[in-house]
């Protein structure tokens, strides 16, 4: 079965906005998808149908408990997690990181050794960076491979040693596109007794996440980035999480899934978490899926996957034939090397000029470092970072046509 494109652009009222009779082209993926409409009437149904604190008895306050409770069992389904438990929700991922971070790290001793690597976004950096100095640890760097663009196992396996406490991975790199092995990684990280804190932000828009299969401990995502509104999603392994120590109030609840969760629950943004992982089912069921709601939102990859594929393969052979660029990131490629996020740079044109110059087309592209900073300063462009161009699954062909020729 083809793609069914032409349904899924009717589920976004965004894409089909005009600006000065100008059709609106996201290529800004990486940075923030495009919500379908269903997320948006969730948010906007939650706050006029039960729009109350959680734990009391009267009518909006358990509708809200249940609102909450259902994006949990959302999210499980879409992570693959065995229970709501799990499940714990921040303002984003980094606000999430730096809090699991001052838990996790309080127990390591001075001297005992994180991993981090040079393809990470500084969400899943800059946290541990602070408690390494707090804690006086030493900090290990694992380097993407500039044949690959991945981090490769056995490099890897040559930084861990019987002081290795914890390894921060990230998926997918936010500006290469680039895809870790990241089953192949934390099995080794494993085989040392680490913990694995693993980064999908940039991955859960692209692929089915199967925590269990991955075997890591924390897992993190950005439901802004996966069609969803702006908050980020925690999941741990419950005994690990029952264990840590956490830093709240006294008198705030201290089991799970609400002990690391801070203050009162963000509840509108719980009923578009839980309508952007029905939006992925509903896409699974549109493709003839009629299995539970994990099964259909695995369908919904397994098609949207092999579409992007074709559009990043065309427009990186497109933008091979342009001269004076510079690509960075893997040449072509399925998901288990790359997502469809291309960042390149212009011999004469600085990245801020080709954003501006799309800008003027209506055209959506970032540039700069994207917060890749220790991959922009490993490929020596953190003066101006690059040009970063991501596609979703919404984007056509002839959007890509479009950008390419802009290039061109
Ligand atoms: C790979 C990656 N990790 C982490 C983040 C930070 O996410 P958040 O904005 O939810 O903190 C981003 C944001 O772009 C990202 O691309």
């Amino acid at each position: 079965m083809s793609f069914p494109i032409d349904a899924v652009r009717s589920q976004f009222p965004s894409l089909s906005l005009l600006d000065d009779g100008q059709p609106r082209v996201y290529l800004d993926n990486p940075a923030g998808t495009q919500v379908p409409g269903s997320v948006a009437a969730a948010v906007s149904d939650c706050l006029i149908q039960s729009n109350a604190n959680l734990g009391g008895y009267f009518t909006t306050t358990r509708k809200a408990g249940e609102v909450v409770e259902q994006a949990r069992i959302a999210m499980a389904d879409f992570l693959g997690a065995q229970s709501s438990r799990e499940i714990t929700v921040g303002s984003s991922m980094t606000d999430l990181t730096f809090r699991l971070a001052r838990s996790l790290c309080r127990d390591f001793a001075p001297g005992d050794e994180i991993v981090l690597t040079n393809m990470d976004h500084e969400g899943n950096v800059a946290p541990w960076l602070e408690m390494a100095k707090e804690y006086s640890l030493e900090v290990r760097w694992a380097k993407f491979d500039h044949d690959t663009w991945r981090i490769e196992p056995e490099a890897f396996s040559s930084l861990l040693t019987e002081r290795t406490r914890l390894v921060a991975l990230g998926y997918a790199s936010n500006m290469m596109g680039a895809v870790n092995d990241v089953a192949a990684l934390t099995a080794l990280a494993k085989q040392a007794s680490a913990l694995v804190y693993v980064d999908a932000v940039q991955y859960a828009p692209h692929g089915l996440i199967d925590v269990q299969a991955l075997g890591c401990d924390f897992l993190v995502c950005s439901a802004y980035k996966f069609f969803g509104p702006h908050m980020g999603v925690l999941w741990g392994r419950p005994e690990l999480l029952e264990a840590l120590y956490a830093y709240k109030c006294r008198c705030s609840d201290d089991s799970l899934p609400w002990k690391f969760e801070l203050g009162t629950s963000q509840l509108e943004l719980f009923a578009g978490l839980a309508a952007t992982v029905e939006y992925h089912a509903w896409l699974g069921r549109e493709l003839g899926c009629d299995g539970n709601r994990r099964a259909c939102i695995a369908a919904a990859f397994a098609a949207s996957q092999e579409y992007e594929k074709q559009l990043v393969n065309q427009l990186l052979q497109d933008l091979s034939s342009i001269c004076g660029l510079t690509l960075y990131g893997p040449p072509l490629g399925s998901i288990t090397e790359r997502v469809p996020t291309v960042s390149l740079r212009h011999e004469k044109l600085a990245p801020a000029e080709l954003a501006a110059r799309f800008a003027q087309h209506n055209v959506f592209v970032w540039s700069g470092h994207n917060y890749a900073f220790e991959t922009a300063k490993t490929l020596g462009i953190e003066d101006e970072g690059g040009l970063r161009i991501g596609l979703a699954h919404y984007n056509t062909l002839a959007e890509v046509r479009k950008a390419v020729q802009l290039l061109a």
